[in-house]
This record gives C-alpha cells, sequence and structure tokens, in this order.
C-alpha cells in the first residue's frame, strides 16, 4: 500500500497532494521532539514541562463519583442529541451566578457541546460562505480560523501586542475587510497572552459589530480563572449583545475536566439556532451520565475557586523568578499562561532570530519545555500547570526555574 492512490484524493483544505510532506512540522510536534530528544541525551535531569495547556489536576472526587453513577443508569444510555434538557438549565443558571449574565432562556439561547473546540470548528458552517471574512487575533486559538479556510473564506488577523494590552486594535480594519466580515474572534482570559479584557474594551466590540454587522464569537474558555481582583467577565452583560454576540464555554479548564468534553454556546437565539442546526448534524451529543457529572460540577464552583488559587499562587513564583532572569514580566489576572517576550542572546554569545530558536534552546539546554510564538513579536508562553506534588513541590520546582534560567546571563530587546 504506496498510499499514492489516496494521495491523489486529497482535499486542498489539507494540502491536497502534498498533504504531510512539506508542512514545515508542526510547532507542537516540534517541541515533542525535541522534549524527548532532551530527555534521552540528558537521563538524569529533570525536565520540566512548562509547554502544556491543560490542568494538571484531575476532576473533583464529587463529579467522578456523579460519573460513575450516572454511567450504571440505563436510562442514560441513548443519544443526547443537543444535549439533555437538565444540563441547559445547569448551563444557564451557572452563567448567572457566574457572570452575571441573567437572561438566557435554556431552550432558545444555549446549546450544549462536546467541548468548546469542536463548537468552534462548528459556527463557520452556519455562517461562512466562499470569500466572507473571519476576523481573528495572531496569536490565538486557530480552530474558528482554521475551519473558515476549509471553507473557503479568508482570515483577517489582528496582532495582540503590548502597546494594546494584548487587545486587538478594530479600527485598523479596512472598510472593505470590516463589509466582507461575518465573523470576529476574540478569547479573554487569553491563550497565549494570558491577558484579560476590560468592559470598555467588550462596550466598544459590541458597538462596533453592531455598526459593521459582524457577529462576535467570544471563546470563554478561561473565563472563570480570573485572580487579583478581576472578575469574570461575560461579553453578553454588555447592552445589545443579545443582537450581536455567541459565547463559547467549556467544563475544561475552570473544573479540571479537559477530556471530559463539556461545553456550550450561548447569546443571540437565531446564532444559536443555527449552530444548533449544524451540530445536530455533525455529532449525537455528549454521553448523558458526563452531561450530569458537568452538572454536578458547575454547582460547585469552590472548585474553580481553588483551581484559581492554585495558579494565582504559582504565578506569583514564576513572576519572581523569571524577573530574576532578566524577564520583562508582570503576573497575569487570569488564564494559566504567563507570555514572556524571548531573549535576544545569551551573555556569552548564542543568539536567538525567533521565540522559537530561544524556546528549543531552553530545551535543550535548560530542560524546561514551553510554547514559542513568533505571530506578534517573538514569545515564550510559560503555562503553571506544571506537575508538582504540593506546594513545597512548586516552589522546589520553580527555585529550580530560576537557577536554571539565572546560570547563563540572556539578553533581552532594549525597551
Ligand atoms: C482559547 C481556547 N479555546 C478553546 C479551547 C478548547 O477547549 P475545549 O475544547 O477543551 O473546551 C482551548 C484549549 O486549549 C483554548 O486554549
Amino acid at each position: 500500500m504506496t498510499g499514492l492512490l489516496v494521495r491523489r484524493l486529497l482535499a486542498h483544505r489539507i494540502g491536497g497532494p502534498q498533504f504531510g510532506i512539506d508542512s514545515g512540522s508542526y510547532k507542537f510536534a516540534k517541541i515533542k521532539a525535541a522534549v524527548e530528544a532532551a530527555k534521552r541525551s540528558r537521563p538524569g535531569v529533570e525536565l520540566i514541562d512548562m509547554g502544556v495547556g491543560e490542568p494538571d489536576q484531575m476532576a473533583d472526587p464529587a463529579v467522578v463519583a456523579e460519573l460513575a453513577a450516572q454511567a450504571a443508569r440505563p436510562e442514560n444510555r441513548f443519544y443526547a442529541d443537543n444535549g439533555i434538557f437538565p444540563f441547559r438549565e445547569a448551563a444557564c443558571r451557572y452563567m448567572a451566578e457566574t457572570y452575571g449574565v441573567d437572561w438566557l432562556d435554556p431552550a432558545k439561547h444555549l446549546c450544549p457541546s462536546i467541548g468548546s473546540k469542536p463548537a468552534l470548528a462548528m459556527i463557520p458552517l452556519a455562517f461562512i460562505n466562499p470569500g466572507d471574512i473571519t476576523i481573528t487575533t495572531t496569536p490565538g486559538y486557530p480552530v474558528l480560523a482554521t475551519h473558515t479556510k476549509y471553507l473557503g473564506g479568508e482570515v483577517v488577523e489582528l496582532p495582540l501586542v503590548p502597546e494594546n494590552s494584548f487587545l486587538p486594535d478594530l479600527e485598523r480594519l479596512t472598510p472593505e475587510e470590516r463589509r466582507r466580515a461575518k465573523l470576529l474572534y476574540l478569547n479573554y482570559p487569553n491563550n497565549p497572552t494570558g491577558a484579560v479584557a476590560s468592559r470598555e474594551f467588550f462596550a466598544q466590540v459590541v458597538d462596533f459589530a453592531r455598526r459593521h454587522q459582524i457577529l462576535v464569537v467570544h471563546d470563554a474558555a478561561y473565563g472563570a480563572l480570573v485572580f487579583d481582583g478581576e472578575k469574570p467577565l461575560s461579553i453578553l452583560t454588555i447592552p445589545g449583545a443579545d443582537e450581536v454576540c455567541l459565547e463559547v464555554h467549556s467544563l475544561s479548564k475552570a473544573f479540571n475536566m479537559t477530556g471530559w468534553r463539556l461545553g456550550w454556546v450561548c447569546g443571540n437565539e437565531l446564532a444559536v439556532r443555527a449552530f444548533a442546526e449544524v451540530k445536530d448534524n455533525t455529532d449525537s451529543g455528549q454521553f448523558r451520565a458526563i452531561q450530569w457529572a458537568g452538572i454536578q460540577a458547575m454547582a460547585r464552583p469552590e472548585i474553580t475557586r481553588a483551581a484559581c488559587e492554585r495558579y494565582s499562587r504559582r504565578f506569583d513564583l514564576l513572576t519572581a523568578a523569571l524577573r530574576a532572569a532578566g524577564f520583562p514580566v508582570t503576573k497575569p489576572r487570569g488564564s494559566f499562561y504567563l507570555y514572556a517576550p524571548a531573549p535576544v542572546a545569551t551573555a556569552d554569545g548564542r543568539r536567538f532570530a525567533s521565540a522559537e530558536e530561544f524556546s528549543q534552546w531552553l530545551i535543550s539546554e535548560k530542560l524546561i519545555a514551553t510554547v514559542p510564538w513568533d505571530e506578534a513579536g517573538a514569545y515564550v508562553r510559560f503555562s503553571v500547570t506544571f506537575e508538582a506534588a504540593d506546594e513545597a513541590d512548586e516552589q522546589r520546582i520553580i527555585a529550580e526555574v530560576q537557577r536554571r534560567l539565572t546560570s547563563t546571563g540572556l539578553v533581552f530587546r532594549a525597551g
């Protein structure tokens, strides 16, 4: 089996006959390969993995127990289609209690999904015709943009830079882009920058979307993971958002349930209905027992509170360690990501042309894994979801990160 026949059949959207040949090796695959090579070459040295994009904790025991109990119930064995009604009601209650969004009708304004990633993949199917534009941010979570392109749409990227607090500057869009745009993708707290949005920014976004007749898709995967005085903020609390916004939520990060695959889309009634139509023709819903477990999780805000406390505590340690090594960083107020400018060189003359080069060096020489981003400046993303046995171990690991980073002088771009 050479695969030659199949190669001729591959669709252009994934590269056609060139698929998998000259893709330049996907960033995460390169990191994985570098980590494996570093482990092989220095077997005695602990590899500190700060590249992970998911919680290191497991789901709450009460949630696990609920799953076990519900899995044994015969009535939960059926297809769940677009979600069981009690999950919709619980998600609406959660939106009201956590974010103050009090206008969602569970039958009209919310549709459960198998996590937020598939929801982001399906939304373009409901809105994008060939030639339509999706506006997105760069760096950013790519799924909505990727699927826009699969459908023959175009993607316009707005850079996230510190000068604008890692918020996109919508004024950069040309009249032509505004006219052809159908979707505007935002994500706050943001992956990878860790930035949070303000109410004022969301109000400007809603105003912009109404003026230019664009649907905002706000990805709130990290919505409840905020600290240091920051409160969970939903774009759906902005007056007028019910006309122009969808918000995508997930239990993955706030409840340590990434592998469980549970989330929802909520907001404008017709947009939710259009999403539900596509979803109904794509999957048959999440296992009902998992939805019941999700209801348990959402009734326990203390799970998210504990996660926030942990991430905030780890950020305090990490921020201090990075600053000691010369990184010009401040503590994020949301997510579990710290986005740090990459150094341009080491004091002993090793130059880094990109964040990717620095990140590869960090893995091979210091056995610290991060994720590099070169889309809008050279940055590396440190996740505070690294594995640690307890608080003392957290402190030990961060002290070790500091020791490794300071043992070679790092040179940063001035300013
Ligand atoms: C910004 C963002 N959105 C969405 C997701 C997908 O989350 P899930 O599909 O687990 O809900 C992720 C996962 O890393 C993410 O970082």
